[in-house]
């Protein structure tokens, strides 16, 4: 948990007041009844095929929205602004691994987009996909990505992206767990100046064993000279003869409760969870909140720098901005190349007006040095949002300062891959912000928190963050695992969503929050559960047992210690630090790479066989130990200890 104390430094910044009178927010909002706030904006921001009959049926914990409604999430954030005369309005600028002054840059308009997405899903229906037919995604940030996910989202067929750092056997258990039967990837990927290996990744993850994907539709973004087999086909050549004509393919008319995605993510035990998401409340949570929060006029030009792997990327890149008719910037690359300015200049070049990202880009920024800030125009940014962890004040405030010209109001948000949307978060003109916190709920949300009886606790207590009403966007249930949903979401409170998150009110009735209570860390924003990189572990042959634990760090938030014991008499030499590491790199991604292995003869275990993970978490934190005698062998800690320092 992190330590922050920006309500006790006292440091507010008021709203501004012609920001205050020209904001999309309205104070009155904040007082509107639930079903009232979202049946407006549901009238006011979405078209509807059918109107809806009912706008809540709330059956905890499961929620049905706009009941009987029907809509097409491609037509919201595609067609319909073409038809409304918003065609040759930019809706991406492209910009490249090697920066915006590349020749590759290019623009696409809605028009564009339209023909674009049109064309992939002409081809995927040559393919069988139509509605219900279940689609994988394995890509990096390239316009095709979106287009694919608007694609699928046109023809009713359910997607699930796959980050695409992630290994071929997260994208094989991903897709066959979903029963994909196509597969969209891309030969390569460009980051940081490099190639590196995509569709040959999904090759190696689905040939492993038997898998439900049946053709790979391939996106030549290098042209390398990759192998392909019967199963696969280029894009380009699925598409050749297809129309681009959005008659040839009109919007599937879709229920409101219809699956959108499913994207999975990270839970306190080993299997990835396939949280579900549908279509008509995501698609009004993420397009009202992303009007909202972050204020989005005509005019706006927005660039949130996630990854569409995530669910930041699918609801502040795809469908939110899109569906707000929004210009935005698409990033295939990274914050330091081909040099550290290059965010700047992507900024300065396109009048970028709103900035989302993570406080780990942030630092990454920070540490780089204002140096290559100046002589960058960045006079165009209104409003900047951080997102994925808690932001720590001094970054806070070097982000305004700096990013923001000292004026620019930062929206904290607080989120979850489950809540679909942005939950809490500072107001543009309406909140008075403090450094360092998401501070208040969106209009319609009701937060607590609790301690672990449910008794609501004092201001300045740390406890449980509950959220006590419904949202539109919210998770409809786990796929295929309602239990699972239960228990995990539902089950400590019988009244409340139980977010896994610790927070406290200020005496202002702010919130902050506090970090993960259970097993899930957080490296540079993205979520891992400890379980799946013990699961990595296990799987080297010399590894008898690890457990895992993180501690904190200045770059990436959270860092990951991996205790290991290992088979016989193996040694824990050098040598099988960096080949665990990597087997973890490999099994999972590079995201999920241990920063150091601690060898022991075994884990700290209790007497009746559990490992003390309270102690290896203080262990990682270079925290007292306190009571170690319940352990059956209490020097495997010293021993443990002794490497820490070493
Ligand atoms: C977890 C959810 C939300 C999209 C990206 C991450 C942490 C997220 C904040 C914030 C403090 C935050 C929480 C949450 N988190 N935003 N503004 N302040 N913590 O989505 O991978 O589902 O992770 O990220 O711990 O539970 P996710």
């Amino acid at each position: 948990m992190s330590e922050q104390t920006a309500s006790q430094e006292g440091k507010t910044y008021p709203p501004d007041a012609e920001l205050s009178k020209s904001a999309n927010v309205r104070p009155e909002m904040l007082e509107q009844d639930l079903q009232e706030f979202w049946d407006e904006q549901a009238k006011q921001r979405l078209d509807w095929f059918e109107e809806y009959d009912q706008v809540l049926d709330w059956n905890l914990p499961y929620a049905k929205w706009f009941v009987g409604g029907k809509l097409n999430a491609c037509y919201n954030c595609v067609d319909r602004h073409v038809e409304g005369g918003k065609g040759d309005k930019v809706a991406l600028h492209v910009v490249p691994d090697d920066g915006p002054d590349s020749s590759e840059a290019r623009d696409i308009t809605f028009s564009d987009l339209q023909r674009e997405v049109v064309k992939m899903a002409n081809g995927l229906k040559e393919l069988g996909v139509g509605k219900g037919v279940p689609v994988g995604i394995y890509m990096q940030m390239i316009p095709e990505a979106v287009v694919a996910m608007l694609a699928c989202a046109r023809l009713g067929a359910p997607h699930t992206v796959v980050f695409g750092g992630f290994s071929g056997k997260a994208v094989a258990e991903r897709c066959n767990d979903l029963e994909c039967k196509v597969l969209i990837t891309q030969d390569e990927a460009m980051r940081g100046g490099k190639a590196g290996a995509q569709k040959t990744n999904a090759d190696e993850g689905l040939d492993a064993g038997e898998t439900t994907v049946e053709k790979i539709v391939v996106v030549q973004r290098t042209g390398a000279d990759i192998p392909m087999s019967d199963r696969d086909v280029y894009l380009h050549d699925l598409t050749a003869n297809v129309s681009d004509d959005p008659e040839s393919c009109p919007c599937e008319p879709m229920d409101s409760e219809d699956l959108l995605f499913l994207l999975y993510t990270s839970g306190s035990t080993g299997k990835p969870k396939g949280v579900v998401h549908t279509t008509a409340g995501y698609l009004l949570g993420v397009t009202t909140t992303h009007n909202l929060v972050f204020d989005v006029k005509d005019d706006s030009v927005y660039w949130c720098a996630a990854d569409i792997g995530w669910i930041t990327g699918h609801s502040y890149i795809t469908y939110g901005p899109l569906a707000n008719g929004c210009t935005s910037v698409l990033f295939e690359g990274v914050p330091g190349y081909p040099d550290k300015a290059v965010w700047w200049k992507i900024i300065e070049k396109y009048g970028v007006s709103i900035l989302y990202t993570s406080p780990t880009a942030i630092k990454s920024h920070m540490k780089a040095g204002e140096e290559h800030l100046q002589g960058h125009d960045l006079s165009s940014i209104k409003i900047l949002g951080s997102v994925g962890e808690p932001i720590n004040p001094d970054v806070w405030e070097w982000y305004r300062e700096h990013v923001g010209g000292g004026k620019a109001p930062i929206m904290d948000t607080w989120w979850q891959t489950e809540t679909g949307h942005i939950l809490i978060t500072p107001l543009p003109g309406i909140t008075t912000l403090k450094p360092g916190m998401a501070q208040q709920p969106f209009p319609g949300v009701r937060p607590e928190i609790r301690d672990d009886e449910g008794n609501q606790l004092d201001v300045e207590q740390t406890g449980n963050l509950v959220l006590t009403q419904p949202w539109p966007g919210m998770m409809r249930t786990l796929y295929k695992d309602d239990q699972r949903f239960k228990d995990t979401y539902w089950s400590k409170y019988s009244d409340a969503y139980f977010a896994g998150d610790g927070a406290k009110y200020d005496a202002d009735g702010d919130i902050q929050l506090m970090g993960r209570i259970d097993d899930v860390v957080n490296v540079s924003g993205h979520r891992l559960s400890t379980f799946e990189v013990e699961s990595a572990l296990v799987e080297h042959a010399d590894v008898a047992e690890a457990a895992v634990a993180a501690r904190k760090d200045d770059d990436t938030g959270q860092a990951i210690i991996a205790f290991v014991s290992l088979k016989g008499d193996k040694q824990g030499t050098e040598e099988l630090e960096q080949a665990l590491r990597e087997q973890v790199a490999q099994s999972i991604g590079k995201l999920a790479r241990p920063a150091s292995v601690i060898f022991a003869n075994d884990l700290p275990k209790t007497r009746s066989g559990k490992i003390m993970r309270r102690l290896l978490k203080n262990l990682a934190e270079g925290e007292e130990l306190g009571d170690t005698s319940t352990l059956v062998d209490p020097s495997v800690v010293d021993e443990m200890q002794k490497q820490m320092k070493g």
